[in-house]
């Protein structure tokens, strides 16, 4: 994806494709404050960095989807671990991801700092997607509160969520990780979507 196809994995049963997984290069100091605030920014500085001639350090794992029918198998884990042996063979030392939770759109109220700290009782993250991860041996650098903005008009929000806006507010919308904010005298509406930034090595 966005040109750095290197990074895309594929994980294949008997000649089906059954989970996939992407990632982009990046140059960072290690530091969480400099970290990139999240998806987007990911892939801006890894843009910039190729344009720029910049030597990547880092694997940001960007996604990975398995195909529902094998969900629960461990696949996303095998995804997770091609690139993670692709970043040890492209001389990349570390791993990190902006790990989108998948079933935080339950809890859109609770704050992502929050939520990335609820906990199953033998430790592990409440989030199944977040245990995925931890699994492979990856912890929580700290959450990535804007990782992707997404704006729009109120009639295209209405469109892509399936529900009238009428006013000026706050709502909670299908599948939103966060709210959305309405704003009818600027015909616009912002979804903030949060991550929480996870390290591999
Ligand atoms: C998230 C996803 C990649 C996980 O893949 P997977 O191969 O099922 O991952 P795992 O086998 O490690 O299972 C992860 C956890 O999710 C649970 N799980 C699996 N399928 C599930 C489902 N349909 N609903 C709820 N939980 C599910 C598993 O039980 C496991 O929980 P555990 O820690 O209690 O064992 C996959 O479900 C998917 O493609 N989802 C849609 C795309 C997506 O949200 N990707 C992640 C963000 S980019």
């Amino acid at each position: 994806m966005n040109g750095f196809t290197a990074f895309d994995v594929t994980v294949v049963d008997d000649g089906v494709p059954v989970a996939t997984a992407w990632a982009v290069p990046l140059a960072w100091d290690g530091k969480i404050a400099s970290l990139p605030g999240g998806y987007t920014a990911s892939l801006a500085r890894a843009v910039e960095g190729r344009e720029q001639g910049t030597v990547p350090n880092t694997l940001v794992i960007c996604g990975a989807i398995v195909a529902p029918e094998r969900a629960g198998r461990g696949l996303a884990g095998e995804a997770l671990t091609a690139l993670r042996d692709l970043a040890t063979e492209q001389e990349l030392p570390q791993v990190i991801a902006p790990v989108r939770p998948t079933v935080k759109h339950r809890y859109p109220l609770t704050t992502i700092d929050e939520y990335a700290t609820w906990t199953r009782p033998d430790g592990t993250s409440f989030d199944p997607w977040i245990r995925t991860h931890q699994r492979l041996g990856a912890t929580i650098l700290t959450p990535a509160p804007t990782s992707q903005v997404m704006t729009g008009t109120v009639q295209e929000w209405e469109d892509w969520t399936g529900m009238s806006l009428p006013t000026t507010g706050t709502y909670v919308i299908p599948d939103g990780l966060s709210t959305l904010a309405i704003d009818h005298t600027a015909d616009l509406g912002t979804y903030i979507e949060p991550n929480v930034w996870m390290r591999h090595r």
